[in-house]
């Protein structure tokens, strides 16, 4: 008889990486405009670690619109997670599909990101056809390709939204993590930008083998002193402001803050009208056809992975401490 019930790591209530738990729990199974996926490798996102302690998170940490935190805590659940199955970032194998379903087949390999639905810390999930999924790179491993779809899509939906042009002067703060190491091989690899990243020292050599022109250590340099002009600054935690960066933007240099709160977004109106420094805040929406352009870029080995540590699933907890304590570059995976 076929196996009903599926391994998953299970949070019950908000709290510490120690809420997190392994547990036999039913097997979902497809609608019919659904994949069932097998999955194989899931990375652990900014997103992970932020609803896993939601209820006690404390409003000075949640870097982006007030409002915002308002709506997830209707789509996390008050009191208790509403959806007890973390991860959004996955890589598997469809086992079965939906009676509607045309994209997809039983034994594609594919990698995919769930949003806020999450459920990919576990054997199994179902994702619509529609949603975003596309066929993994042959030649990644679920591994790698688990590591890609969140910083990567979250990436060149915002890099569209500031229309770079060729030989720009791009500033990439956060240059190590996962959306910042995916801008900086975005910017300089599709848009023919010049990249400057700025992270810690411990991530220099990796955002500089990843295509930056120029690698700065924010522990050691300021590059608002060095006199040099930029064509876009992209702060991924928003913990600049447009006051600091201002002088080292060109006449019409943008500031793109990736986390804002409404200070921020009130300074893209104010700045929307001068026609000189803008400020941009924008929402990244991902869809399908993203993850198929960033399909393509892997393909061309245009895009890599970065992947700091994996651990098994079992371990979700550790893993999670892990990126709690801040070190992680690039993306932590768990596997199956
Ligand atoms: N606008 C949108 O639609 C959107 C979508 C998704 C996520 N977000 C936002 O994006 C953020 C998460 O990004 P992520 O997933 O890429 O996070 P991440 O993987 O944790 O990367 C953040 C990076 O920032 C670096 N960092 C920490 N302190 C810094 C500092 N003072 N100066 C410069 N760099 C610093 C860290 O690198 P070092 O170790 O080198 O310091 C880290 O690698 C969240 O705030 C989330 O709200 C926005």
């Amino acid at each position: 008889m076929e196996n009903s019930k599926m391994k998953a790591i299970i949070y019950s209530e908000y709290g510490g990486p120690d809420v997190l738990h392994l547990q036999e729990v039913e097997k979902t199974s497809p609608k019919s405009n659904e994949v069932l996926v097998r999955v194989h490798a899931v990375s652990v996102n900014y997103g992970d670690i932020i609803a896993r302690n939601f209820k006690n998170l404390p409003a000075s940490e949640f870097n982006m619109l007030a409002l915002f935190r308002i709506l997830a805590q209707f789509g996390f659940g008050f009191s208790k997670p509403k959806r007890q199955i973390l991860g959004n970032t996955f890589a598997g194998e469809v086992e079965m599909v939906g009676s509607g379903v045309k994209k997809f087949k039983a034994g594609d390999q594919v990698f995919g990101y769930t949003g806020e639905t999450m459920g990919a810390y576990a054997e199994y999930l179902c994702i619509p056809e529609d949603g975003i999924i596309a066929l993994k790179p042959s030649h990644m491993t679920y591994e790698e390709a688990s590591a890609v779809p969140y910083g990567a899509t979250m990436a060149i939906c915002l890099l569209k939204k500031v229309n770079i042009q060729k030989e720009q002067r791009v500033v990439v703060i956060g240059a190590s993590g996962a959306i910042g190491s995916a801008a900086v091989q975005l910017a300089s690899h599709y848009f023919g930008a010049e990249v400057t990243g700025v992270c810690s020292t411990q991530g220099m050599e990796s955002v500089k083998s990843l295509g930056a022109a120029k690698v700065i250590d924010y522990k050691k340099d300021d590059f608002t002193k060095n006199g040099e002009s930029y064509d876009l600054i992209i702060d991924v935690l928003g913990k600049g402001s447009f006051s600091k960066y201002k002088a080292s933007l060109g006449q019409k240099g943008i500031y793109l803050p990736v986390s804002f709160k409404t200070s921020k977004l009130l300074q893209m109106l104010r700045t929307s009208m001068g026609g000189g420094k803008r400020v941009i805040c924008a929402l990244a929406t991902p869809k399908q056809e993203d993850l198929e352009f960033i399909r393509e870029f892997l393909e061309d080995r245009k895009l890599k992975p970065v992947i700091d540590q994996s651990f098994p699933l079992e371990r979700a907890a550790e893993a999670h401490r892990y990126v709690e304590a801040g070190n992680k570059k690039g993306n932590v995976v768990l596997t199956l």
